[in-house]
C-alpha cells in the first residue's frame, strides 16, 4: 500500500470489492426468496448458487488471512480452531489445515495459494454450472409463470423477452449505481467507518497480542452473532453451521403452492419480512462484545431466524394463497 504507485488504489479496490460481491450476492439470495425461485423446477439452480456462496465464503476468509494483521492473525486463530469441535477427528482436522501448531507461515502460504488460485477457479466453474441449470428451466418472475410452458410457433416463449438488448441495457444501470457507490467508499472512505476494514487490521499479525474485540468482516457477522449467542462452543459452532445449512434445503422447507410473494398470503410475507430483519440485527449484534444485552438479544434474533426455516413447512402450507395468472400481468406505470 505503501511502496509501490497507487498500491493503495489497488488494495482498496480489492477490499472495497470483497464487500460490495457480498452486497450484491445477498440481494440476489433475497431475491430468489422473495419470488421463491428455489422453488421446483429450479432446486438444482438454488444448490449450485449455494455452493457458489460457499466457496465466496471461502475465497473471503482466505484473503481476509494474507494482509497479516492482528485481526487477520486471530479471525484465522477462531475459524480453524471451529473445526477442533467435530469429534473424533476435530484437532487433527485443525493441525492439518494450519500446517502447524498455530496459525503460522505455512499457514499464509497455503491460504495464499487457495485464494489466488484454487477457490476463484471453483468459483469460475460453480458460475459456468449456475448459468447451465438456469438455462435448462429459463428464468423465473415476480409473478413465478413458468415461461417455457407457453411456446408461440417460432419457438421462444411468448412471455419472455430476449436477453440483449433488454437485460444487458437494464444490468448496466445497476452495474453503473454499484460502481459508483464502489469509487466512493474506494476514494472517501475505504475503511467504510470499519465495517470493510478493521481498525486491528492495521497492526501486523501479533500472536501476543489479542484484539479487544475479535469480529469478522459484516458479512459473517450474523452467523458469529448465533455463534456467541451459545456458551458451549462446540453447540454454538453447530447453530452456526445448521444456521447456513438450512438455506440449502430452502427448496424442500417451502409447501406453498405459488412461488412469489406477490401471491402468497400474510403467514409467508411476515416470515419473510421477520426473517430479513433478524438477519440484519444479527449481523449487527455479531460486530458487538459478547457480553451483556447483546447476548440476549442474539438469542431472541437466532431463534427468529431458525422459526423462520423450521416453521416453513407448516405455514407456508396454511398459508391463504391468491391465484397465479396464466399470462406474466404487466402493469404500465402511469
Ligand atoms: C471472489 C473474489 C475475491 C474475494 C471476495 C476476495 C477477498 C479478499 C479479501 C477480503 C482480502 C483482504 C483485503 C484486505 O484486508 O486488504 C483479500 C486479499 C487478497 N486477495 Fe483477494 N478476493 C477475491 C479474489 C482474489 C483473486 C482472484 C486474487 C488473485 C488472483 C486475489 C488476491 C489477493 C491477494 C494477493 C490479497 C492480499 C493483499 C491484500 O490484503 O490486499 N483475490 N481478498
Amino acid at each position: 500500500m505503501r511502496e509501490v504507485q497507487w498500491g493503495w488504489l489497488i488494495r482498496y479496490l480489492h477490499s472495497t470489492g470483497a464487500s460490495v460481491f457480498f452486497i450484491v450476492v445477498y440481494l440476489h439470495m433475497f431475491r430468489s426468496m422473495l419470488y421463491g425461485s428455489y422453488k421446483a423446477p429450479r432446486e438444482l439452480l438454488w444448490l449450485i448458487g449455494m455452493l457458489v456462496y460457499f466457496a465466496l465464503m471461502a475465497e473471503a476468509f482466505f484473503g481476509y488471512v494474507l494482509p497479516w494483521g492482528n485481526m487477520s492473525f486471530w479471525g484465522a486463530q477462531v475459524i480453524v480452531n471451529l473445526f477442533g469441535t467435530i469429534p473424533v477427528i476435530g484437532p487433527d482436522l485443525v493441525l492439518w489445515i494450519r500446517g502447524d501448531y498455530g496459525i503460522a507461515d505455512a499457514t499464509l502460504g497455503r491460504f495464499f495459494a487457495l485464494h489466488v488460485a484454487a477457490v476463484p477457479l471453483a468459483i469460475l466453474l460453480l458460475v459456468a454450472l449456475h448459468l447451465v441449470a438456469l438455462h435448462q428451466t429459463g428464468s423465473n418472475n415476480p409473478d413465478g409463470i413458468e415461461i417455457k410452458e407457453r411456446v408461440g410457433a417460432d419457438g421462444h416463449p411468448l412471455d419472455g423477452i430476449p436477453f440483449h438488448p433488454y437485460y444487458t441495457v437494464k444490468d448496466i444501470v445497476g452495474i453503473g449505481v454499484m460502481l459508483v457507490m464502489l469509487a466512493i467508499v474506494v476514494f472517501f472512505v475505504p475503511t467504510f467507518g470499519g465495517l470493510f476494514l478493521e481498525a486491528p487490521n492495521f497492526e501486523p499479525a501479533n500472536p501476543l497480542s489479542t484484539p479487544e474485540h475479535i469480529a469478522p468482516v459484516w458479512y459473517f457477522t450474523p452467523y458469529y452473532a448465533m455463534l456467541r449467542a451459545v456458551p458451549d462452543q462446540r453447540l454454538g459452532a453447530l447453530l452456526m453451521f445448521l444456521a447456513v445449512a438450512l438455506f440449502v434445503v430452502l427448496p424442500w422447507l417451502d409447501r406453498s403452492p405459488v412461488k412469489s410473494m406477490r401471491y402468497r398470503g400474510m403467514l409467508s410475507r411476515g416470515a419473510l419480512a421477520l426473517f430479513a430483519v433478524c438477519f440484519i440485527a444479527l449481523g449487527y449484534l455479531g460486530l458487538q462484545p459478547a457480553e451483556g444485552i447483546y447476548v440476549i438479544l442474539a438469542r431472541i434474533f437466532a431463534c427468529g431466524y431458525f422459526a423462520f426455516f423450521l416453521l416453513m413447512p407448516w405455514y407456508s402450507r396454511i398459508d391463504k394463497v391468491k391465484p397465479v395468472p396464466e399470462r406474466v400481468v404487466f402493469h404500465a406505470h402511469d
